[in-house]
């Protein structure tokens, strides 16, 4: 069959551990299933910045442009946490997504019935609960115009939240599109109460609502929505927000999965190409100790199987896998409740790969 070319760009603190686990999933989906990836590594943030002078190389760019699709770790830590923008790990994250049209961040929360007495909720709270956030990813606030200035006070900095009608549509057509695959609700989440943006947001959802009629859809103020997410967790299915909102809903709907270490997620834009990472940050309190753990990662690759290769029977394997796995009782760190039995990174990996079946 075809060769599928996906650009691996592990980035800093366990980004590179945790992918070390995805690519050994790669190999196991080879040997199982009988399809090929040719995979090439580039440099991308903290190291990239270290090694070539900015945390997104034209090289690693064209990389992920001549790619199927871009497996990402995480990048970011306290080595760079005081360089200016450009100099920044993050800066290259957002340059990125930007770059390759990727306005669409997918971030599924399905809860592990094993996992239950890992989190931080009642495992009566979260019986049912299986919801995705769709994240709009290349708008708002995080790309409008930043800039200091002199206040009647002193120092003021200022950054400006924006949208347009055609940004808000197309993620919302996204979203829509999700829920008929799913449970047919959509809660569009915003502000609407104060911003502009918001109120605008409202405005196209409830418009392009009109093309879905079999979408059941509820408009709910974010810090509410930020409630009701631990209140009730299992009426929610589809969540679609702007960038920030959706940046922070989709940590804390991590928890209710037991640990951000179970988060995978997809960024789209208009065709088949992705960028597959996990949902969680370089984690640099934890970094260099193999003890991080792989899952959100590996459930990435499963994304990709499904949403750009059309590999259902491999992303299954995964899916599959890993349930078999978090089933007997295998945990890392982060999920386990005796942390004295957990496991190291490489073997959560060895495990899952062990359990995957054609
Ligand atoms: P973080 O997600 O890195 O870590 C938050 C907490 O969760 C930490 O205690 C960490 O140990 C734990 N954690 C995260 N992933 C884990 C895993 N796989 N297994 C076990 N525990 C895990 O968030 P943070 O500490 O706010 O940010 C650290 C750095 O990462 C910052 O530089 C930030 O900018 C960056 N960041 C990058 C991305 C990304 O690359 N997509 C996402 C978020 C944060
Ligand atoms: C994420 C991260 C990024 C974001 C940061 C590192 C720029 O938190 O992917 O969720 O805010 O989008
Ligand atoms: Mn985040």
């Amino acid at each position: 069959s075809e060769v599928k070319k996906i650009a691996v760009l592990g980035g800093d603190g366990i980004g590179p551990e945790v992918v070390g686990e995805a690519l050994k999933v790669l190999q196991k989906t080879e040997e199982l299933f009988g399809y090929k990836f040719e995979t090439e590594h580039g440099l991308f943030g903290g190291i990239a910045i270290d090694e070539k002078g900015t945390p997104l190389p034209q090289e690693t760019l064209d990389l992920c442009k001549s790619a199927d699709a871009v497996l990402l770790g995480a990048v970011g830590g306290p080595k760079w946490d005081n360089n200016s923008k450009e100099l920044r790990p993050e800066t290259g994250l957002l340059g990125i997504r930007k770059e390759l049209g990727l306005f669409s961040n997918i971030r599924p929360a399905n809860v592990f019935d094993c996992l239950k007495e890992a989190s931080t909720l009642k495992p009566e709270v979260l019986e049912g609960t299986d919801l995705i956030v769709v994240r709009e990813l290349t708008g708002g606030i995080y790309f409008g115009e930043k800039f200091r200035r002199e206040g009647a006070n002193g120092e003021e900095a200022v950054d400006t939240c924006a949208y347009s009608v055609q940004e808000i549509e197309r993620i919302a057509r996204q979203a829509f599109d999700i829920a008929m695959t799913r449970g047919k609700k959509l809660a569009s989440v915003d502000k609407a109460n104060v911003l502009e943006t918001s109120r605008l947001w409202r405005e196209v959802v409830i418009r392009v609502a009109e093309e879905y009629p079999e979408v059941e859809l509820e408009h709910i103020l974010v810090d509410n929505c930020a409630m009701q997410l631990l209140r009730r967790p299992s009426s929610f299915d589809v969540i679609v927000t702007e960038n920030m909102f959706g940046d922070i809903l989709s940590d804390e709907a991590a928890m209710l999965t037991g640990s951000i270490g179970m988060l995978s997620s997809a960024s789209l834009g208009e065709g088949s190409f992705g960028l597959y990472e996990p949902v969680h940050g370089s984690a640099p309190d934890i970094a260099g100790q193999e003890i991080s753990n792989p899952i959100a990662t590996i459930l990435s690759v499963a994304l990709m199987f499904r949403l750009t290769f059309g590999y259902h029977d491999a992303a299954k394997s995964i899916e599959d896998a890993v349930e078999e796995v978090l089933n007997a009782g295998n945990r890392t760190t982060d999920i386990a409740v005796d942390k004295s039995k957990a496991l190291s990174t490489s073997q959560m990996g060895d495990l899952i790969i062990a359990a995957m079946k054609k």
